[in-house]
């Protein structure tokens, strides 16, 4: 049997956070495997911040941030979503899979959203082995 997951989840505070918030609030479970990281735009995570993630033992990792149109430092979600495109493609070069990662959008108000895409994540990273990297730090078990 796998062993729990690790799933760190970057939210950007002013709506995924707030949307996860707003989830715990109405009582909307989502995956207790998801740790969940305040961040004040998803613009603002670093490409080496994922990458240290799953260097420290992640199994998987998501990005949450605003809707299209409505990310408070304008353009900060679409850079963001530019980076988990490449960002993949390094994961698949370190032998990591790229359902590892994931991005996705939603409005302060969106707490069943959040969830939704939440658990189906954790979900789809519970169907993985652990992560190769917290296998090789002999993390796994
Ligand atoms: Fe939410 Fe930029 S402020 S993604």
């Amino acid at each position: 049997m796998n062993p729990e997951p690790r799933i760190i989840g970057f939210c950007c505070y002013t709506c995924a956070y707030a949307a996860a918030d707003l989830a715990g609030s109405m009582r909307v479970t989502y995956d207790p495997a998801i740790t969940i990281v305040a961040i004040p735009c998803t613009g603002a995570v670093e490409p080496g911040v994922v990458l240290a993630a799953f260097e420290e033992g992640a199994d998987g990792v998501f990005i949450a941030g605003c809707l299209d149109g409505e990310c408070h430092y304008k353009s900060g979600n679409l850079r963001a979503k530019e980076r988990v495109r490449a960002l993949c493609a390094v994961l698949e070069k370190l032998g990591l899979e790229t359902a590892r990662l994931e991005m996705f959008q939603v409005s302060a108000a969106m707490a069943t959203r959040f969830r939704d895409k939440a658990t189906a994540f954790a979900a789809r990273i519970r169907a993985l082995p652990p992560s190769p990297v917290r296998r090789r730090e002999g993390r796994g078990e």
